[in-house]
């Protein structure tokens, strides 16, 4: 309704009672109201933008295997490689230049066995990487992946109902056999301690995982290294680039006696719950887009502790593939996706597009309006 060229008064008694014949009660709507006006401009934009991406919200994931010659690019994740020690010394300084404060660690190691000995071992190939980033750049974080899928032979997350007789008759066989595989994850992240890792992330979904890792690294007087727990993690098919570049796909089965059913969000809050009462430092929910929903009702019910959220290999793959093609724009739909998983209520965001997004942040820093 434009107003005509009248007194502020009776400005005022137009939009009065404009505003009590209004249909809905909340207040003014159109024609007074016009969302619009804000969105006139670039820089009107940028001064009622809620949510805002920054490079320091990332964190980086990162293959290790051994070998001497450089990185292999992985086939289904373009841009993306399984690093040599050598390899990765030369790239985690541009990594940390980005404003990245962060990596994650997975390690293919030289050799696999039932039990996964390498993840324990003093020169294991993650153990190495910790070293090395540490030498060239001190103030990175360094996280590291807490599993045996990459480790054992089998490709599984544990130990394994296994033999004759079996170890437990009353589970199936090759199942996952839940507390013999605690402690074998605790020896992986004192290790991973003891070679200077500032945060250790279990990510097997194995029940009590966070509770003895913590006890474990405690006894070992590490309690000031931090847990990240993969709290919320569903048996998602979403991990399939994933498991060439880490060369870990389960040799039989699958995960789904462990990891969640995708259809499943109460179950999450308990997840959560149990974690948090283990003494998680922070918490993840994996994937992240096609799980917004949960990451936002976990940082709703769990407000206080930092939620990470992993915008996993197949989220990855599936918008390189597309701009590959052309048929998307993957500078903006990479930065809309991010954002959108910061929104849900992400602090954290573990993705591989972090050193691309990092440098388009860097170059819309600083402009007024984006
Ligand atoms: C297990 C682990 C997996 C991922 C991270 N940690 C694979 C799995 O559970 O099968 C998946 C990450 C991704 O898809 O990017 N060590």
């Amino acid at each position: 309704m434009p107003f005509p060229d009248i007194s502020l008064r009776e400005k005022d008694a137009v939009l009065k009672e404009h505003l009590e014949s209004s249909p809905v009660n909340s207040g003014a709507t159109f024609p007074v109201v016009r969302p619009r006006r804000l969105r006139r401009s670039p820089v009107l934009r940028a001064m009622v933008r809620e949510t805002e991406l920054t490079a320091a919200d990332f964190i980086y994931p990162m293959f290790v295997r051994p070998g001497k010659d450089g990185a292999r690019e992985i086939p289904s994740m373009p841009g993306i490689y399984q690093w040599t020690i050598t390899a990765l010394s030369e790239e985690v300084e541009s990594i940390a230049n980005l404003g990245i404060p962060a990596v994650i660690l997975f390690g293919i190691p030289e050799h696999k066995d039932p039990v996964g000995v390498e993840n324990f071992s003093v020169d294991g190939i993650v153990q190495q990487a910790i070293r090395a980033i540490k030498k060239i750049v001190p103030e990175l974080v360094v996280i590291t992946d807490v599993c045996m899928c990459e480790y054992t032979d089998h490709g599984h997350c544990g130990l394994l109902n296994l033999g004759d007789p079996l170890p437990d008759p009353s589970l199936p066989e090759g199942y996952v056999l839940n507390d013999p595989t605690l402690e074998v994850l605790g020896k992986v992240a004192v290790s991973h301690a003891q070679a200077g890792a500032d945060i250790v992330a279990p990510s097997g979904m194995i029940d009590g995982m966070v509770g003895s890792i913590r006890k474990s690294l405690d006894q070992n007087k590490f309690e000031n290294i931090a847990i990240l727990s993969y709290a919320v993690k569903y048996a998602s098919a979403f991990y399939g680039p994933f498991r060439d570049a880490a060369e870990s796909p389960p040799k039989f089965g699958d995960r789904k006696s462990h990891q969640m059913d995708p259809a499943n969000v109460r179950e999450a809050l308990r997840e959560a719950e149990l974690d948090v009462s283990e003494g998680a430092d922070m918490l993840m929910v994996k994937p992240a887009l096609p799980y917004l929903d949960v990451i936002h009702r976990v940082h709703s019910q769990f407000p206080q502790i930092p939620l990470g959220a992993y915008n996993v290999s197949g989220e990855y793959a599936m918008l390189k593939a597309a701009s590959e093609r052309g048929w998307l724009d993957e500078r903006k739909t990479v930065l809309e996706a991010l954002t959108g998983i910061k929104r849900a209520g992400a602090d954290l965001i573990l993705t591989y597009h972090a050193k691309e997004a990092a440098r388009w942040l860097a170059e819309e820093s600083g402009k007024i309006g984006k």
